[in-house]
């Protein structure tokens, strides 16, 4: 199954994964005219930051929902629906960069592979993404409240990749990376209001929940509402358990 994106939804109740990209720019330091590939850019606005920087930007994204909403958004900037295993480009990219796409994509050693094709020598592979124990608590509480349910729950369907450190240092380094920096850091994650993890649920578990009627759904969302709520909810606000993975990799 491929991911069926709501980009309002996305951009209503979750643009803290852009404002949280912001550093991530930082990070890259997007120089005047250098050419820059966004993986998995979503709705575009962090595409448009680093233009606003002076780069030229080039945005892909599995999805076309998102890539047909960050056209809308910003007309000027060059986007196009794309799966990362299928990256093939005209020419060479001074820099990649990606932010909280890469543990969608569960074959991380031919993503990997297109990202060092793309780059010029020398070009940088700038990305944070879910590392080891993102989510730990949420992916709990779905496997948990499906059981209470007594609904299957199917391991294939699990639609993520949270590698640590050292696992994704080596991949890079097999690719032919130098890896320069790459740390695994949590960031307890808000999210917007009460009912953000019932928003969080809709948004993103969509994949592993498939085989489930509407009315199923419900009750896992509710049920994981139930569990976590003792955990992960207080004063009036979700926080979620989120590692990040990022990393500063040039190629050799
Ligand atoms: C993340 O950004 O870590 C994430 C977002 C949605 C689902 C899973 C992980």
């Amino acid at each position: 199954m491929t991911t069926k994106w709501n980009a309002h939804l996305y951009d209503e109740k979750h643009d803290f994964v852009s404002k949280y990209g912001t550093s991530l720019i930082d990070l890259l330091a997007p120089q005047k005219n250098e050419l820059i590939l966004d993986v998995g850019c979503g709705t575009g606005d962090l595409a448009y930051e680093m233009t606003s920087l002076g780069a030229s930007v080039f945005g892909v994204d599995a999805s076309a929902t998102m890539i047909m909403a960050a056209q809308q958004k910003y007309p000027t900037i060059a986007f196009q629906t794309m799966e990362a295993t299928a990256m093939r480009f005209p020419q060479p990219f001074d820099a990649v960069f990606s932010n909280a796409a890469l543990h969608w994509m569960k074959e991380p050693d031919l993503v990997i592979g297109k990202v060092y094709k793309a780059l010029n020598n020398g070009g940088r592979f700038v990305a944070e993404m879910g590392g080891q124990g993102n989510i730990a608590s949420i992916v709990w509480a779905l496997q948990t409240s499906m059981e209470e349910l007594k609904l299957p729950y199917i391991e294939h369907y699990f639609p993520w990749y949270f590698p640590s450190a050292e696992e994704y240092q080596s991949k890079l380094e097999n690719a032919g990376f130098h890896v320069e920096m790459i740390t695994l850091y949590e960031r307890p994650t808000p999210l917007q209001g009460q009912g953000g993890l019932h928003n969080w649920l809709v948004m993103f578990s969509d994949n592993l929940l498939q085989h489930l009627t509407e009315d199923e759904k419900k009750q896992v969302y509710a049920t994981c509402e139930e569990l976590l709520k003792p955990t992960c909810f207080h004063d009036d606000q979700w926080i979620i358990d989120y590692f990040r993975l990022r990393f500063v990799a040039r190629k050799k």
